[in-house]
């Protein structure tokens, strides 16, 4: 709470970028092999060597034909781990208020995870929730499959949950090792491989991981957490190069410190030392890091995009 506070004085409130469902029409035609109608392609490489009454004509029937495209375009479907708090929360919220079908996952907190859902719903989008473990392989089957159930396929991933089991080496048991490694770097491997199996047979999917500025730079009391973090830098990038020639981008999103339930644990002096070492003297919001993963996720520009890291922590490491 304290940090959550303490970042919350320091921002001018930030308000989610007003959304359109324009945005998914773009991903949907220019995610997959952009295909125009014949009329289209024809139109444009005429335009100059006809009169202006033609011109009118031909506008008319580009206008026609977008119609025609949207109309036939569906809304992305979105599967997002650990949704019911924090970073996870914001990204589903934006997702689902850009017009996506979002499976909103969690763990333990099945109400938090219902009000996210009413939230989409409450703002014209379609949601449902998945209560499972995403370091379970049985768990991350059963959630795909909930996914094609409700709505066919999965268009985009976004492997954000995960955990702190902070200590230092020295004293780091084994469980916090384990814990920490099963659910931030083998659940997003589990999700992923799962993921890809649907999305290799359509040739389009976005996969978008959350890392974080640990895994670049280290981190002391946190072995295991940057350890995984890093490990799933080295994932996005190889399954970017494996599943290129499938038209499917894998990035990775690389947040500072966020105000959230897990930056909230941190101690009075120790959050003072972090907001020294953050050039922008705040902590982020989780709806900045929504922001950058929905332009992953959704926007043309991002389908050129693959296996990078994007850091987003206020300028700490550069
Ligand atoms: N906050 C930061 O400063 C920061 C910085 C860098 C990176 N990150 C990364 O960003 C991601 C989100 O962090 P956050 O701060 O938003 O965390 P958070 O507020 O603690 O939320 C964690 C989410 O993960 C879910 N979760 C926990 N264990 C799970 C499991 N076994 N299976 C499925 N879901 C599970 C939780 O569900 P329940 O509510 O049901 O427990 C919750 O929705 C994490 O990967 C974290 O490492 C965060």
């Amino acid at each position: 709470m304290a940090a959550a506070s303490a970042a919350g004085s320091a921002v001018v409130a930030f308000k989610s970028a007003g959304v359109s469902h324009r945005r998914f029409a773009n991903f949907r035609q220019l995610s997959s092999p952009v295909k125009l109608p014949a009329s289209i392609n024809l139109q444009c490489r005429s335009l100059s060597s006809v009169s202006p009454s033609g011109i009118k004509a031909q506008v008319a029937t580009v206008e026609q034909a977008s119609t025609e495209a949207a109309q036939i375009v569906e809304a992305p479907v979105v599967v997002v781990t650990g949704a019911s708090r924090g970073i996870g929360k914001a990204v589903a919220l934006a997702l689902g208020k850009a017009g996506c079908k979002v499976l909103v996952n969690y763990a333990r907190s099945s109400k938090e995870a219902e009000e996210v859902c009413k939230e989409i719903e409450a703002s014209g989008g379609q949601a449902l929730t998945f209560g499972g473990d995403v370091s379970k392989e049985a768990d991350v089957n059963s959630m795909m499959k909930a996914a094609i159930e409700a709505w066919g396929t999965v268009d985009v991933l976004i492997n954000n949950a995960g955990i702190t089991r902070d200590g230092l080496l020295m004293r780091m048991k084994m469980s916090q090792w384990q814990e920490v490694i099963d659910l931030n770097l083998t659940g997003v491997f589990l999700c992923t491989q799962a993921a890809a199996k649907i999305m290799m047979k359509k040739k389009k999917g976005r996969i978008i991981n959350i890392t974080s500025v640990v895994g670049l730079v280290g981190n002391v009391g946190q072995a295991n957490y940057s350890a995984a973090k890093a490990g799933v830098i080295g994932l996005t990038k190889t399954v970017a190069k494996e599943y290129s020639s499938r038209n499917i981008t894998v990035n990775a999103v690389a947040p500072g410190f966020i105000a959230s339930d897990m930056t909230a644990k941190l101690g009075g002096d120790f959050e003072k030392k972090i907001l020294e070492a953050i050039p922008l003297g705040r902590y982020g919001q989780p709806e900045e890091v929504a922001g950058l993963i929905e332009f992953l996720a959704l926007n043309p520009a991002a389908a050129y995009i693959t296996g990078q890291v994007l850091t987003i922590d206020g300028g700490m490491v550069m």
